[in-house]
């Protein structure tokens, strides 16, 4: 029996969740997504070739990796249809490897429409990716969700109906019923073949001791009880979604590893105590690529944040870390890391969500030698220059956590594995 190898986020997104997931993904078996939906844009380079995946776990790429959308997912059927046939396109397999939970909640353009509405009326707007993604949850701890299994119900027209009144008034726009059942109803035939009861079917993959790897989407601070409420998306990215978005139970989880970048980003608003708004801001966004995968918006940019890594690292109980953009980093002369806060003149290393803390928090940084070279060839972690070899160290011994996995470059292979996993 074995049991899923979780991967997730530590910060505010986009550590390269995708590269861990699609490295793992060369020897598992199954791969998994248990939250979110296409909010999330994992880019992932295949022999030269980008991959943007926003729904399906980007260990498909592999082509012998079964994949599982999980019912903790909110499906859009479009965005799903559409990575499909581009999945095809590029020679995967995607009927023999697909799997959809007939329990994943739909999102229709109403959800959008109230997306960008709600969004449109906020006070202090939180900068969401407008995917419908907050009203789809809104609906489904309403109880009033549609999902995979009632666009196959005869009442889903009704059901429709009344969503949609509710939409309207909301939002004061219009939505023509009539098309958004029919095209729902074509989607609906599209996707059919990859429905299955994924609870009972990833349990038996675990019975049958299939490499299993959940693949994260957003962060642990991006959570929407322990990120920076409320500036979060609105599920649990951190580890008990991954239970309650499979049908796995506390002892289904192996390895729990969590993805950093050598440096921090964040699209949207919300507190990030080590910003930079200076040039080095601007010249980490230019070498490290810091434009959304699906917007293009372009991120904010910062130092590694160590408080926030070992937050994480705590309540997700991760015991390896992947260090991702390590080529990136090294390409600046002087390096910083954020080690405590100074909140009103009171130096902290305990992290906290707590908005006025976060207001007030002032960055205390150690400095480390940059100029690492060209890395993406080190195979080993002994082949790495001492300057980055002290980096990774310095890591490790702050957050307590292995670092297992090192990003050297952008292609599948620029990575070191110091631990087999
Ligand atoms: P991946 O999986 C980065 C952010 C949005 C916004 C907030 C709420 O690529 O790391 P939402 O649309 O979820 O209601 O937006 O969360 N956000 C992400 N930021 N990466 C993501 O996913 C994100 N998913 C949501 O920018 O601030
Ligand atoms: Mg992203």
């Amino acid at each position: 029996m074995s049991k899923a190898v979780c991967v997730l986020g530590c910060f505010y997104g986009d550590e390269g969740k995708g590269r861990t997931t699609d490295y793992l993904a060369q020897k598992a078996e199954v791969s998994v997504r248990a939250t979110g939906g296409n909010n999330a844009g994992h880019s992932i380079v295949v022999n030269g070739h980008r991959f943007a995946m926003r729904l399906i776990p980007s260990g498909i790429l592999s082509n012998h990796t079964i994949a599982v959308i999980g019912n903790g997912v909110v499906l859009n059927p479009k965005v799903l249809i559409g990575e499909i046939e581009m999945l095809k396109e590029n020679g995967i397999n995607v009927d023999k490897y697909l799997k959809i939970s007939d329990k994943a909640h739909i999102i229709f353009p109403y959800h959008e429409a109230m997306d960008a509405y709600l969004e449109s009326i906020r006070h202090n707007p939180i900068g969401t990716t407008k995917n419908g993604i907050g009203p789809t949850y809104c609906e489904k701890y309403e109880r009033s969700g549609i999902r995979v299994e009632d666009l196959y119900r005869d009442d889903l027209k009704n059901k429709l109906v009344s969503r949609i009144y509710n939409a309207e008034k909301l939002t004061g726009m219009k939505f023509d019923v009539e098309e958004i059942y029919s095209t729902y109803l074509k989607y609906a035939e599209v996707i059919k073949p990859y429905v299955a009861d994924t609870v009972t079917l990833l349990h038996k993959y675990l019975e049958e001791d299939k490499y299993m790897v959940i693949e994260g989407a957003q962060a642990s601070l991006l959570d929407i009880d322990f990120g920076s409420y409320p500036y979060v998306t609105s599920s649990n990215p951190t580890i008990g979604g991954m239970l309650t978005g499979t049908g796995l139970s506390a002892k289904d989880i192996g390895d729990v590893i969590g993805v950093i970048k050598a440096y921090s980003s964040r699209v949207g608003a919300g507190p990030f105590v080590s910003e930079l708004f200076d040039e080095t801001g601007n010249l980490i966004r230019d070498l490290g690529h810091e434009y959304g995968t699906v917007t293009g918006r372009p991120r904010r940019c910062g130092w590694l944040d160590l408080l926030t890594v070992k937050y994480s690292c705590m309540i997700n109980g991760v015991n390896y870390l992947n260090l991702n953009h390590l080529d990136t980093i090294g390409k600046l002369d002087k390096i910083k890391v954020c080690v405590a806060y100074d909140v009103n003149g009171k130096i902290t290393k305990d992290f906290s969500t707590n908005e006025e803390f976060l207001r007030d928090a002032k960055p205390v940084y150690e400095e480390f030698e940059g100029n690492f070279g060209d890395i993406s060839k080190c195979k080993t972690f002994e082949e790495l220059p001492e300057a980055a070899k002290k980096y990774i160290r310095y890591i490790e011994e702050y957050t307590g956590t292995k670092v297992a996995l090192i990003g050297t470059g952008a292609e599948r292979e620029n990575m070191i594995v110091t631990v087999d996993l």
